[in-house]
């Protein structure tokens, strides 16, 4: 029905979107909903469904009936350093977008890793321009080979959450091509269908009106698809001037009638908004949502054996004295900390999914060790948030069955929802009752596990009571006012207080939240009935999980961040973990020198300890099959396959480029090119461990390089030998420099990568293409490259390059 020809296509889709009234025309613009396009029934069209990720994919709704998969984050993939797993990691999301009814998924996020305290890195991959390009392009591949729309986000220079909504990004052009457009470039000259502009603004203009998004995004890259607004991002008729096609959320926003009345008034071009309708109609006909019969793809319910794998491929091995690792089926087995037990598989935020269930360390270990004694600590409170409560200790009071009772009621006294959940952390996007509403109302009844103090409370903005057994035991007011919106919902303000609970009883609790003269966005809103530890003495958790440690074979303690940490909407404050873990690995450690210590991090946390403990894994948020995936490591059946995407400091204070608050609303990237390693190495600094370290086990030797030059690209051969026992897997990592060169350029940078399987003796030999955009540099007037030598160097990361070869300098002939 529609022709495959580009250019035939778009005439027959003009002809479409002409056919429709500007009002028509005007309302696709804008979405219907939170999470979907305006169907046109005169046009053949219907409705599109956008939905996160990117680590799965959550759906229309964050409801735990209708669960996603928790896919590895995005720092866990980027480790893999593995384009392969990264397109099938887009495949799986694609399956699960299709099974959701999902048309769009909204990632990868492919802003860079500027400063560690970017407070959504785990989201994005790394801090490299090439390996982020390379991983995001094959998560795009992997989703719309299936059919659904990828979204790479967030365009352009929204690589820290301070302000976010109002930040102005000085930057120079050099910088932007050269890094931070370099992954959107590649995404979308691999073809991506949907681009998402950001909130911040760069030089002053806010993205959704940028120039930015006309050239290079689709003059010079050729982007023909639909620029998607990130949440909100469309603040006036000027992004409509832009090439800014949908705003989203719907039904309201700034465009519409307005919008309407500025093109009849000549303020706006006609052909503009036809224009914007017809990508969003290719961008149908690319899903199957126009003129299309109804969607009856099978609904295929995936199995969770990729996220385990995905998982494992992903894990960093920094440090294995003497070989600990991999674990040789020990007697016994001490673990502690908080994240074994109650583990963070993804980050928080807009990213979130509800998983149908999560494997924790602990779990994963005792099925992957059933002949060793495996005990648990707490060791330290990490959590700052609330746990839900376990959903097998609570009772919906009206069926008696499992769950807990929601209701809303609105100021005429009337039930306007009224259902059973099985979650105590509840959010609704855009589907909570709207109205006149007055109360939300949470009952169940709880019956603990254990006996003794905890805090119980809530998370919520607004007035909400506690009560237990009808006796009020906790109410407060939190206000986020001033703050970002979305930390209303998905993060909202925690208020605890301790009671004394008993075992096997069951109390009544009950939760009232006013919702009259709220001022949150309509249909939304977060409330979470939780829990925390109460604890009387950090010492004597720390005591008991040393003394613990010291009575077992090996001690293995999980360390990590909270969501009050790594979520989206604030930065970091500090890359210490949280709370007193610093304090329990050297307790640990110093109990039993056989010590592994995981980290459970989106990104670099500071190790203070890491040279008095014998192994270190980095680990990531692992989705929902983290455990299983962290044991298979531990255990050895599976080797830790990743490599850091990012470097990981040593102190904060070493950190070359840190900041991310703006003054006076404006944030400089003073430092250019030079971030990440590319700092690093310019202010002969040295991290804790560089960009592109892991290690295996198995060991390998790097042996030989050559280069063979064309006079516009060239191939460089890598021999590497494994000189262990085992069969491994290595990335052989080739970097570039100049020595000499007319230009800023980096002290070295990335220019290509390659994984390989090699048994135990063998060697094998890589070939790593080099385009020609590896050797340009950006100046005035464009790309250039540069006449005369450079300098060709190889090996397993950034800061340990054993083969070095030289490019003649006439071998551009
Ligand atoms: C985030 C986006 C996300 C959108 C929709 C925004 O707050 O920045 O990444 O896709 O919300 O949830």
């Amino acid at each position: 029905m529609f022709d495959t020809d580009p250019a035939a296509l778009a005439e027959q889709l003009t002809a479409i979107a002409r056919s429709l009234s500007l009002e028509q025309q005007v309302r696709l613009l804008t979405g219907a909903d939170m999470w979907s396009t305006h169907p046109e029934p005169a046009a053949g069209l219907r409705a599109m469904v956008l939905s996160d990720g990117p680590s799965g994919v959550r759906g229309q709704i964050w409801d735990e009936r209708d669960p996603s998969l928790n896919l590895p984050s995005a720092t866990a993939l980027s480790a893999s350093w593995d384009p392969e797993l990264a397109y099938r990691y887009g495949q799986i999301a694609a399956a699960e977008a299709i099974r959701k009814g999902v048309d769009v998924v909204l990632g990868p996020t492919i802003n860079l890793h500027r400063s560690p305290l970017g407070g959504r890195h785990f989201e994005a991959y790394s801090e490299d321009p090439l390996l982020t390009a390379e991983i995001g392009a094959a998560f795009v591949r992997g989703v719309q080979s299936a059919g659904i729309a990828a979204c790479p986000k967030h365009y352009i220079a929204n690589d820290f959450e301070t302000e976010r909504f109002t930040a102005s990004v000085e930057v120079s052009d050099q910088a932007l091509r050269e890094v931070y457009l370099a992954p959107f470039e590649r995404t979308v000259r691999d073809g991506a269908w949907t681009v998402m502009s950001s909130y911040n603004a760069v030089r002053g203009v806010t993205m959704s009106e940028n120039d930015l998004l006309r050239s290079p995004l689709c003059e010079e890259w050729g982007f023909d698809g639909v620029v998607i607004s990130d949440w909100t991002a469309v603040r006036s008729l000027a992004a409509a001037k832009a090439r800014q096609d949908l705003a989203m959320p719907g039904p309201n926003g700034p465009w519409g009638d307005a919008l309407v009345a500025a093109v009849r008034a000549g303020e706006v071009p006609v052909e503009a908004i036809e224009e914007k309708v017809r990508r969003l109609l290719l961008l149908a006909v690319r899903v199957g949502a126009l003129g299309a019969e109804p969607d009856h793809r099978p609904r295929p319910i995936i199995d969770a054996g990729f996220a385990r794998e995905a998982e494992a491929r992903g894990i960093v091995l920094v440090r294995n004295v003497d070989g600990l690792l991999p674990l040789r089926a020990p007697a016994s087995v001490a673990v502690s900390g908080q994240n074994a037990e109650l583990p963070r598989t993804q980050g928080g935020g807009s990213a979130t999914v509800v998983p149908s269930e999560v494997v924790s360390p602990l779990t994963g270990l005792r099925q992957a060790l059933p002949a060793s004694i495996v005990s648990y600590r707490l060791g330290a409170v990490v959590q700052e948030g609330l746990a839900e409560l376990p959903l097998d200790c609570l009772t919906d009071p009206e069926t008696g069955s499992a769950g807990l009772r929601v209701r809303f009621t609105n100021l005429a006294g009337e039930v306007a929802l009224d259902e059973v959940r099985f979650s105590s952390a509840l959010v609704w996007l855009g589907n909570a009752p709207t109205g006149d509403l007055d109360t939300c109302e949470i009952i169940t009844d709880y019956r603990p596990s254990a006996t003794g103090p905890v805090e119980l409370g809530f998370a919520a903005v607004g007035p909400t009571v506690l009560s237990i057994d009808g006796a009020v035991v906790l109410s407060a007011e939190s206000d986020v006012t001033g703050h970002d919106p979305a930390t209303a919902v998905l993060s909202p303000p925690v208020s605890t207080t301790e009671v004394d609970l008993e075992a096997g009883r069951s109390y009544r609790l009950r939760l009232e939240h006013s919702l009259a003269g709220s001022a949150r966005l309509p249909g939304t809103l977060g409330i979470t009935l939780g829990s925390r530890p109460a604890v009387a003495s950090a010492d004597a958790l720390i005591a008991e999980a040393a003394q613990a440690a010291r009575e077992a074979e090996v001690a293995v303690v999980v360390v990590g961040t909270n969501s009050q940490v790594e979520s989206e909407g604030f930065d970091r404050t500090s890359l210490a973990l949280p709370g007193r873990q610093d304090d329990l690995v050297r307790a640990v450690a110093q109990a039993n020198p056989r010590t592994v210590v995981v980290v459970n991090s989106g990104s670099p946390v500071t190790m203070p300890w890491r040279s008095e403990v014998q192994a270190v894994l980095l680990t990531w948020f692992g989705g929902q099959e983290y455990g299983r995936a962290l044991a298979d490591v531990l255990s050895g059946a599976v080797e830790p396959g990743g490599r850091l995407p990012t470097t990981w400091p040593a102190e904060e204070a070493d950190v070359p480029v840190l900041d991310v608050t703006p003054v006076d609303g404006v944030l400089r990237y003073d430092e250019g090119i030079h971030i990440g390693y590319r700092a690093w190495l310019r202010a002969g600094a040295e991290p804790a461990y560089p960009f592109g370290f892991g290690l295996g086990y198995t060991t390998f030797e790097y042996e030989s390089v050559s280069v063979a030059a064309s006079p516009d690209a060239a191939e460089v051969s890598v021999r590497l030998r494994n000189t262990g026992t085992r069969a491994g897997r290595e990335v052989a990592q080739v970097y570039l420099s100049r020595p000499e060169s007319a230009h800023d350029r980096p002290v070295r940078w990335l220019a290509g990568f390659a994984g390989v399987e090699v048994a135990a003796g063998q060697t094998a030999t890589v070939t790593i293409a080099l385009p020609r955009r590896a050797f340009e540099h950006w100046q005035q007037d464009g790309w250039a490259l540069e006449p005369g030598s450079f300098t060709v160097e190889a090996g397993p990361n950034v800061a340990e390059l054993p083969l070095r070869a030289e490019l003649p300098a006439d071998w551009q002939g």
